[in-house]
């Protein structure tokens, strides 16, 4: 779901799923053709939006993945009950946002005891549309920010459970581009399975 260019959707394809890419956007499904497929594997695309999925029967995936696309999509229990709606009983959904407590609106990267990057954060309760301001940042092009309660509750409402979650610590990489990421988490991962009783 919002699969963007395709760089989890040919991932998973090269894992062994015959996979489907959905994206409201014509240009970017565009874009994810351009790169092909992996040998061997099976990818459709296809134009949809996340809050419908209308393109798409009831039922008819075990599985759905958004990476860093929620906090684009404006209704979010409409796209999670878009979800719950095509995935087969029991289905899974696998996720991943910009970490909501951390990447509010205008926190500030910090660095106190001389020398240990930090971030101060405020606005937390504060759930709407914004833009970044960083001429450099993903984020400029706006987004939705929510509590990390609101996205859990939401998951819970559209019949899902949540088996795991995940913070994952910086990259050796990301760690030295961004010391701060070694404090904090950027993402927020989580996957759920649909409620025996949902449906
Ligand atoms: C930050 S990009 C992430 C793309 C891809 N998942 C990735 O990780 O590379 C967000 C994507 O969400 C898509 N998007 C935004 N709103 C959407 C909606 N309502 N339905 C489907 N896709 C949407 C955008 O077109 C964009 O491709």
């Amino acid at each position: 779901m919002a699969c963007g260019q395709g760089i989890a959707t040919r991932l998973t394809a090269s894992l062994g799923a015959s996979v489907v890419g959905a994206d409201s956007s014509p240009t970017m499904i565009a874009n994810a053709r351009r790169h092909g497929t992996p040998e061997g594997s099976e990818i459709r695309y296809v134009v949809a939006d996340a809050q419908t999925l209308s393109p798409f029967d009831s039922g008819s995936f075990d599985a759905a993945t958004c990476q860093l696309a929620l906090m684009d999509i404006p209704d979010l229990d409409a796209a999670l009950m878009a979800i719950a709606r095509v995935l087969r009983p029991q289905g899974w959904f696998a996720f991943v946002i910009g970490h909501p407590c951390f990447l509010v609106p205008h926190a500030q990267r910090v660095t106190i005891d001389e020398d240990r990057p930090a971030v101060t954060v405020t606005g937390y309760f504060n759930e709407r549309f914004w833009r970044s301001s960083n001429p450099n940042g993903v984020r400029r092009a706006g987004n939705h920010h929510r509590m990390l309660s609101t996205y859990l509750n939401a998951l819970t409402r559209a019949g899902f459970d949540v088996e795991e979650c995940q913070e994952p610590q910086a990259s050796d990489l990301l760690a030295r581009q961004q010391p701060f990421y070694t404090e904090v988490p950027i993402f927020f991962g989580a996957r759920a399975q649909l409620r025996r009783d949902t449906r």
